[in-house]
């Protein structure tokens, strides 16, 4: 079996800002409200021509650079993404876009919890030998999806994107331990489901016809599941590692909403100043919130060579999980 580190970070988000005053002008809403329920300022939004290959190919090409390798090194892209430019995927567009000639590219959907989902998926290949250098990217533009007339979702999210290269390794292993959850029977509490009419194309036969509709969610369900399942996840993520909350030096969860993310915190026992948070300038970016999280505060030289980080994704499916890895890179 091979070791695996992260060897580059990188992110991106639309020019586009939303702020929450500009929000109390589409819908009855206030900067206090969604200030003091959610911890959120201000968002980025992409203008109707940006695709979510663009915002995920920057943020790549920064992680490859960081990485000091080239895009034709990269075996492997996963793209994590719930919004894909294309129902068949992203992925493949992204490895045009940025020129990852050899790399074999798919998109992986578990919404919210996608880069979790997607860096544990990755780490199976690279451990098993299969891939080298692997591109994992977390991916999303939910301003397409939400309901511009919904004040209690349309006020939460914000697009963008961030990724990482991993590399394979015979002598150092970094990424540490894993836990991944999902449990279909809460699906209704997220969700932004396909619906389907009858489209008759002779007599006997007829298929559906439709279309997606806009995220619909039931906050306080989601709330409550994240506050109650997130610590536990990461403690079994931990323990799978031999390692216990006091080892953790970063924690970064996906940041859905700065009061889940302090009730975390407390009821881990840690400390809130290991605890990186970016909610307030970007929202909700979905599968994007770890890696940019991540990539951001790696660029503040907050997160130093040997660091313990503990991520956690949950959202839709609802899906919930936790990845254990130390720092390894210097980039001082
Ligand atoms: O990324 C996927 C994972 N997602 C999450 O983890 C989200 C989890 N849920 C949450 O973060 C919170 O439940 C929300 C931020 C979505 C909502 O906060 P809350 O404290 O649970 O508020 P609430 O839904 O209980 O609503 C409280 C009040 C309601 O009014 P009444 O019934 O008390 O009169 C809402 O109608 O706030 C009202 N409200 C708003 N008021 C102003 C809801 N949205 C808004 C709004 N502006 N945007």
């Amino acid at each position: 079996m091979k070791g695996l580190t992260i060897i580059g970070s990188g992110s991106a988000v639309p020019d586009q800002l939303l702020s929450n005053r500009d929000l109390s002008a589409i819908v009855d809403t206030s900067d206090e409200w969604i200030e003091s329920r959610t911890g959120m300022k201000e968002r980025y939004v992409s203008l109707s021509q940006e695709t979510l290959a663009q915002l995920a190919a920057k943020a790549s090409i920064k992680a490859i650079s960081m990485a000091g390798l080239t895009p034709e090194d990269i075996d492997l892209i996963v793209l994590a993404t719930s919004t894909p430019d294309d129902l068949f995927g992203s992925a493949c567009q992204v490895q045009r876009r940025i020129g990852a000639k050899r790399a074999v590219a798919f998109d992986l959907t578990a919404a919210c919890s996608g880069f979790v989902f997607a860096l544990v998926t990755a780490s199976q290949f690279v451990r098993q030998g299969v891939y080298h250098n692997v591109l994992i990217i977390g991916a999303d533009i939910l301003s397409r999806w939400v309901n511009w007339e919904d004040r209690t979702t349309c006020v939460l999210f914000g697009d963008g994107a961030g990724a990482v290269v991993c590399q394979s390794s015979e002598t150092e292993d970094n990424f540490l331990g894993f836990e991944l959850c999902s449990d279909g029977t809460l699906n209704s509490s997220l969700n932004l489901t396909y619906v389907s009419e009858p489209l008759n194309l002779m007599e006997n036969i007829s298929v559906g016809s439709g279309g997606y509709q806009s995220i619909n969610m039931k906050g306080k369900e989601v709330y409550r599941f994240a506050v109650e399942k997130v610590p536990e996840v990461i403690e079994k993520a931990l323990h799978r590692s031999n390692l216990t909350v006091k080892d953790i030096d970063w924690l970064i969860l996906h940041q859905a909403n700065q009061r889940i993310i302090d009730s975390v915190a407390v009821r881990l026992g840690l400390n809130k100043d290991k605890v990186i948070s970016n909610i307030a300038k970007y929202g909700n970016t979905s599968a994007g919130s770890i890696p940019i999280a991540l990539d951001e505060a790696v660029g503040q030289s907050l997160i130093k060579p040997g660091d313990v980080i503990a991520i956690s994704g949950f959202g839709a499916g609802l899906t919930w999980g936790a990845a254990i890895f130390r720092w390894g890179i210097n980039y001082g």
